[in-house]
């Protein structure tokens, strides 16, 4: 292979660069060109293919920088309909007129599934990033546990999970953690803390949500910043044990701190905060607002009278607040684990194709015996039979829903990747640029100003 091709698809991660970057180390190592596509999918749908070449005569350009959050390619959420032949026919003339021998897609289990159609066209592999960390199998079995049934209204058909057969083992995960996933609960867990301290002075209910979508992986780890409850999508909520805990909570200590992922279900197992069904442009539900709805059914069931008796609030409204972490845990400087694993799977991405592999993704295995290591795995291994990738729930046994906390074994799932995750570089960077007179002085200088420059077209 002389050329490939790298894009990065869905919704960005802090970790997007360091997978570029370590694409890119490994392809100068191979005397492999990169050409970076803009803006994911949607640069080969475009006939005028915006591209930049990442490393002339074999060296990495400045603006690709591994510290740096976000994609320096841009990203979308546009992917490739293989039902739409044409489009997939143009694309394939766009690929030949670039002269790619192969692409790098850096996404998630959206991207995979869209990838499907070019690996027809030429040899395409994934590096998996995202911060929802659910890119992964819990055992190599677990796609075969989905079962297609028929629905009468509307009429079509809906996918059910069927009980799990499999005794869960860490050790037997497939793609442990996805570059991404580390920053974003870091910033969460920050989050979390701050939080805390003026819902103590001020006697206050703090719900705190954080992303996720359906997976309760960032709720989980956020448990780092010592919230009172965390709250995953995987166990629908109970409402009455969790009004009991609160109250006893706040009787204690005149303060609660609730984490809530985005995608947590009621009792009835309808998603709290998707009152309003709207989807993105990728057929993601749109998730509104986890924390307001259950912020409503708190200051329900609490009332006014509850924090009026002993001074602490005038009403149950005021006493109860919601926040989301929101975007800020998907941007900004990864931290080095996250660094570190996305560099090490750009670079087997590019391994993998020079080696033949197509329709194949670049996986972070983990073994308590043997440490993170990077490996690689047929697409096909995450499809279910009917050849679709469902994102990858955490596993129910890593919560504990009495506590509503991590379970001993969320406990021991974590651990590996936190600890250490934070380089002594993380740390002093911000002692020398958060208050950096020059911030005062410069305006911002966006990154695509740069990349701008580089950019070339096919027509
Ligand atoms: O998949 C990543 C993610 O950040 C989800 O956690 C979240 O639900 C969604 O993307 C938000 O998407 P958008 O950036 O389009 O608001």
């Amino acid at each position: 292979m002389k050329r490939i091709g790298i894009l990065t698809a869905g919704g960005d991660t802090p970790a997007l660069n360091a997978t570029i970057a370590g694409a890119v180390v490994r392809a100068n190592q191979r005397k492999v060109e990169v050409y970076g596509l803009i803006k994911g999918f949607s640069s080969l749908q475009n006939p005028q293919v915006p591209h930049v070449h990442l490393n002339p005569l074999f060296s990495a350009i400045p603006e690709l920088d591994a510290t740096r959050g976000g994609t320096l390619l841009g990203a979308s959420r546009n992917y490739v309909d293989a039902r739409d032949l044409v489009a997939i026919e143009q694309m394939s003339g766009r690929i030949r007129r670039l002269g790619l021998d192969g692409l790098v897609c850096i996404g998630g289990d959206g991207t995979l599934n869209g990838l499907q159609p070019l690996a027809e066209v030429l040899p395409t592999v994934l590096a998996p990033k995202t911060i929802d960390n659910d890119l992964g199998l819990n055992y190599e079995n677990e796609p075969d546990e989905w079962a297609l049934e028929s629905t009468p209204e509307p009429p079509g058909y809906r996918y059910r999970r069927m009980p799990s057969r499999t005794k869960f083992d860490l050790d037997h995960m497939v793609n442990y953690a996805t570059p991404g996933f580390a920053t974003s609960v870091y910033v969460s867990v920050g989050g979390v803390q701050r939080i805390r301290t003026t819902a103590e002075s001020h006697r206050r209910i703090a719900i705190v949500e954080v992303m996720g979508r359906h997976s309760g992986y960032i709720a989980l780890g956020s448990a780092f910043g010592q919230p009172d409850l965390v709250l995953v999508p995987e166990h629908p909520l109970d409402i009455d044990r969790l009004e009991v805990r609160v109250r006893e909570l706040y009787e204690l200590q005149k303060n609660v701190v609730i984490v809530c992922g985005e995608g947590v279900v009621g009792g009835d197992g309808e998603i709290l905060g998707a009152r309003k069904a709207t989807h993105d442009p990728s057929g993601n539900l749109i998730l509104t607002g986890a924390a307001e709805a259950l912020r409503g059914l708190l200051v329900e069931r609490l009332g006014d009278d509850y924090f009026r008796r002993y001074r602490r609030a005038d009403t149950a409204q005021a006493a109860i607040f919601t926040r989301k972490i929101g975007h800020t845990q998907r941007g900004g400087r990864p931290i080095l684990f996250d660094r570190f694993y996305a560099a090490m799977l750009g670079g087997k991405a590019v391994d993998m194709l020079l080696e033949g592999q197509n329709n194949a993704l670049a996986t972070l295995q983990y073994r308590r015996d043997r440490g993170f290591y990077v490996d690689s795995y047929s697409g096909n291994a995450f499809r279910d039979r009917w050849g679709l990738i469902h994102a990858r729930y955490m596993h129910p046994s890593f919560y504990d829903p009495e506590l509503m906390q991590p379970s001993r074994l969320g406990i021991e799932y974590l651990l590996p990747i936190f600890t250490n995750a934070i380089g002594h570089d993380d740390v002093e960077h911000m002692r020398q640029t958060t208050f950096d007179s020059g911030n005062l002085l410069r305006p911002y200088h966006s990154i695509n100003t740069d990349v701008n420059k580089r950019i070339r077209y096919l027509e």
